[in-house]
């Protein structure tokens, strides 16, 4: 049955549901698709999916950062038809969770952490279509000044401990805006699903999910920092390593994720092993993958030529001959910018950015 929280079908064969979140299951990506469809991608709510009525819908823009500040009572109102009419952008990225892959700090790193444990189906890479918000901010005047944008979702405020955080929302910076931000009411040619944000969400390409609100109700321009427990409480490092005042989370880490289930069975002859990496600063330029649990390295070859803008790298691998019994698949990046993944992911109570190589478990049989 569907759950409450979330519109769209979410089948057990395509999704792990945590009732206000699913989770894509990595062995059901299509292997010849490179985009998520919207059908499969993961959804992660705070509470639940609101239903926003498109014809009725406006974007709402206020602060002392607009060239001609105006207060919230007085905000500027621009409906979807206005956004519209600016040049239309599209743009391929990745959207990741910034909890993805958590549940393997406590499976392969035995540490205890809060939150959706997901193994490493919270990401997807999707094509968005919109405007970019810096020529929405053109259109409505931007201050010389301004340093800082919230963003805030038409979704109910989040409650949880006996606290109200109220509307889930996360500043960005301007220079963010300026440079990638897009405005999407589309994914992949269609509109957006109503739990993926419609009609209207923000999308700052390789940043944290968190950062990409959905249901998008208001941009508030400041000319000074906001903060929102989203980037004080939420989304920072916290834990004995971290200091008290860790930045709030924005790139993505890198990562990979074979497609194929954990545990999957193989029969006992040659086979060709596919899987993605992507990284939220740039391009995947090597992936390395062991067969036997990490002892030997070889390189996987990667698909570079169905990679789009800044969506993932796809790759594969042939194994000769597999021998009956279980082995450890691991994949291991490295992006443009010299990031590879580590063997150990940083530990944070939150279980956030879980980067490590994922031991895969399968058996050939
Ligand atoms: N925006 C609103 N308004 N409310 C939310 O709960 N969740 C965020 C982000 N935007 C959220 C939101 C998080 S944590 C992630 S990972 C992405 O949306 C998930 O986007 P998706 O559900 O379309 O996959």
């Amino acid at each position: 049955a569907a759950s409450p929280f979330i519109l769209k079908p979410t089948p057990p064969e395509l999704f792990r549901d945590f009732k206000t979140n699913a989770e894509m299951l990595w062995s059901s990506v299509d292997r010849a698709g490179y985009r998520t469809p919207q059908s499969r991608l993961f959804v992660r709510n705070h509470t639940r999916t609101p239903q926003v009525d498109a014809s009725t819908y406006a974007l709402r823009l206020f602060g002392d950062g607009l060239a001609t500040p105006r207060g919230e009572a007085d905000a500027l109102s621009l409906s979807l038809a206005d956004l519209k009419r600016l040049p239309r952008h599209e743009h391929t990225a990745v959207l990741e969770c910034t909890g993805n892959g958590r549940s393997f700090f406590t499976t392969q790193q035995q540490q205890s952490v809060s939150g959706t444990a997901w193994t490493l189906g919270a990401v997807g890479t999707v094509r968005w279509t919109g405007v970019r918000l810096r020529d929405v901010l053109a259109s409505v005047g931007l201050a010389p000044d301004a340093v800082s944008i919230q963003a805030t979702g038409l979704d109910d405020p989040y409650v949880s401990g006996g606290v109200d955080y109220g509307r889930v929302r996360r500043p960005f910076p301007v220079a963010k805006a300026l440079d990638d931000a897009i405005l999407a009411w589309g994914m992949n040619g269609e509109d957006l699903l109503p739990d993926h944000g419609y009609p209207l969400r923000l999308v700052l390409p390789g940043w944290v999910g968190i950062a990409s609100i959905k249901w998008l109700g208001s941009l508030e321009v400041s000319r000074t920092e906001l903060t929102s427990p989203w980037n004080t409480t939420f989304y920072r490092m916290t834990g004995p390593d971290w200091p008290a005042d860790s930045p709030p989370l924005t790139v993505n880490p890198v990562r990979s994720a074979w497609e194929l289930a954990a545990g999957a069975q193989l029969p006992a002859r040659p086979v060709t092993l596919t899987g993605r990496s992507w990284s939220g600063a740039g391009r995947i330029t090597r992936v390395s993958v062991s067969l036997d649990g990490g002892e030997s390295w070889r390189p996987a070859v990667l698909d570079r030529r169905s990679r789009e803008d800044a969506g993932w790298t796809r790759w594969s691998v042939r194994w000769g001959n597999p021998r009956r019994g279980r082995h450890e698949l691991l994949a291991r990046a490295t992006d443009d910018r010299g990031r590879t993944q580590p063997l150990v992911a940083a530990y944070n109570t939150q279980g956030y950015f879980f980067d490590a190589v994922v031991r895969h478990p399968v058996t050939v049989v």
